[in-house]
């Protein structure tokens, strides 16, 4: 039996849980689903933007769309400056008693990053996305459905029995869901649909992302016919850990907020060359001046330099960074540590309102997933969850004003069709080696047309390998997530082919 419910919310970081503990409260009937590892959201370090001293919505907004390039949509930028301070106090300290770091004197600590104008950052330590997701997930009471994955959205012209729906608005009815557990497939009909499904940076070789960030949101929402924009502006956070063979480890920029320097690979300070706000410059500046120093000196990293902090300043005010790094041999508070770019935000996504409305009837999306516009070409440093959270009230209240009137029904919809081939995990690892390599190597952090053009072309054969492979194949969450992460990836790959112009993280040289 299908199972209906009022709004499905498909992901769960500070987004999608947020929308659900505003649509809980006030009676509706929610379920959200949570592949079950961590979330962009959960793994922030850095900090939320807030509001400093001396500081104003609109010197914070000069700063959003300075970051953005001229790019950023203006309605969105104003959005989040207005509602986005109120809501961290009232939503996030007060009702849901996020513990941010305070001062001696009580006053809650602010600390500075990149192209921000004034010292305005939130933080918890260097877990901040850790300390609001466990409070947020300590106050939700809804039907959870860890381990499950949206496979695609159901929509009216795609999916209902009813002939006639062909002709009706392209309208969202909920989504077919994978159960990992049982391997069973769930239609799960919602009157409305939220994707919060997060990022994309895993289709990257070196990514600051949990491997469930991957664009499951973005592909399902344009296998729907939801319209996509904005997929060339990735932005490339300038400092990961490099060790390898381990995973791109970050690095906040919070380091950098607090004095830490990069250097070459002659231990030289270089920032002064590229930007007058020097390591505090925008991201896409600083993240291009460390490639270009690599490239120039041939080496493989550049450095971070943190060692006018004492050990036992850095502990406490880094600890999750300075333990991380400590046990793989590297002591922050003793020597300049190795680092190189690893991608790290996607600014681009399903287009959006002011709202999370999409293009698609009741079907909105919220956070990273989402693109109103607000990063224009470049997000400003800690404006991500902060985003989060405003898109999730104005989508959650917007959902709330006009409910009682509504009058849902969900159609006859077709059953999935199991196919039921093993799956051969060496493909799949070897395919996202592939994805990876391809988009690390030819849709980076400079690109050119050449580049692009081979990227197309092994993307599209590859994503054709892998649609005949989906249909044979007993499905699985990686298999899902396989098909999903080769249409974001060539979807990135067009947005860079066709947009010739370089701007903020978008990057091209021919
Ligand atoms: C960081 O801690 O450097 C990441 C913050 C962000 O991306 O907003």
């Amino acid at each position: 039996m299908p199972r209906q419910c009022d709004v499905l919310i498909i992901g769960c970081g500070i987004a999608g849980a947020t929308a659900a503990l505003s649509l809980a409260e006030k009676g509706l009937d929610v379920v959200v689903l949570s592949a079950g590892e961590a979330s962009n959201s959960a793994w922030a370090q850095g900090g939320i933007v807030y509001s400093g001293e001396g500081d104003s919505p609109e010197l914070l907004a000069q700063d959003i769309l300075d970051a953005g390039a001229g790019l950023c949509n203006p309605a969105a930028v104003e959005q989040l400056v207005c509602l986005g301070p109120p809501l961290v106090q009232e939503f996030l300290i007060k009702k849901n008693g996020v513990a941010f770091d305070r001062n001696e004197d009580g006053k809650l600590s602010l600390t500075e990053e990149a192209a921000h104008s004034v010292p305005r950052i939130l933080h918890h330590k260097d877990k901040t996305g850790a300390a609001i997701m466990s409070a947020l997930l300590k106050n939700l009471r809804v039907e959870l459905r860890t381990h499950s994955t949206a496979i695609d959205l159901i929509t009216l012209s795609h999916h209902s029995k009813r002939p006639v729906d062909l002709y009706a608005p392209s309208t969202c009815v909920g989504a077919y869901v994978f159960n990992a557990n049982t391997g069973a497939v769930d239609i799960v009909f919602a009157k409305e649909t939220i994707l919060a499904t997060g990022g994309l940076s895993e289709v990257f070789l070196h990514s600051t992302n949990p491997r469930q960030a991957r664009g499951d949101g973005i592909a399902m929402a344009y296998r729907a016919g939801a319209r996509i924009m904005n997929l060339e502006y990735v932005q490339f956070h300038p400092t990961t850990l490099h060790a390898p063979p381990e995973r791109s480890f970050l690095l906040s920029e919070a380091l950098r907020g607090e004095g830490a320097r990069l250097l070459d690979i002659n231990l030289k300070p270089f920032m002064q060359k590229y930007h007058e706000k020097k390591d505090l410059a925008p991201r896409d500046i600083v993240s291009r001046a460390i490639f270009g120093e690599m490239v120039e000196s041939g080496a493989d990293h550049a450095w971070l330099d943190i060692t006018a902090k004492s050990r036992e300043w850095i502990g406490n005010r880094f600890p999750a960074i300075f333990r991380h790094c400590l046990e793989r041999g590297f002591d922050l508070s003793a020597k300049p540590v190795p680092v190189v770019p690893a991608a790290h935000y996607s600014c681009g996504g399903v287009a959006v309102d002011l709202t999370g409305k999409t293009t698609i009837l009741r079907l909105r999306a919220i956070g990273e997933v989402a693109c109103s516009g607000l990063h224009g070409a470049n997000r400003l440093a800690s404006t991500s969850l902060l985003e989060g959270l405003v898109w999730a009230k104005t989508a959650s209240d917007d959902i709330l004003a006009t409910w009682k009137k509504r009058k849902d029904s969900f159609p006859p919809v077709e059953e999935w069709q199991m196919s039921h081939e093993v799956v051969d995990r060496a493909l799949i690892q070897q395919d996202w080696m592939t994805i990876q390599q391809t988009m690390w190597n030819y849709v980076g952090l400079v690109r050119d047309l050449n580049r692009l053009r081979r990227a197309q072309k092994m993307l599209r054969e590859l994503q054709c390998e892998i649609d005949q492979f989906y249909e044979r194949a007993a499905l699985t969450e990686e298999l899902i997530g396989l098909r999903n992460g080769v249409l974001t990836a060539l979807l990135i790959t067009q947005g860079a082919l066709r947009n010739k112009t370089s701007r903020g993280c978008h990057f091209r040289i021919s």
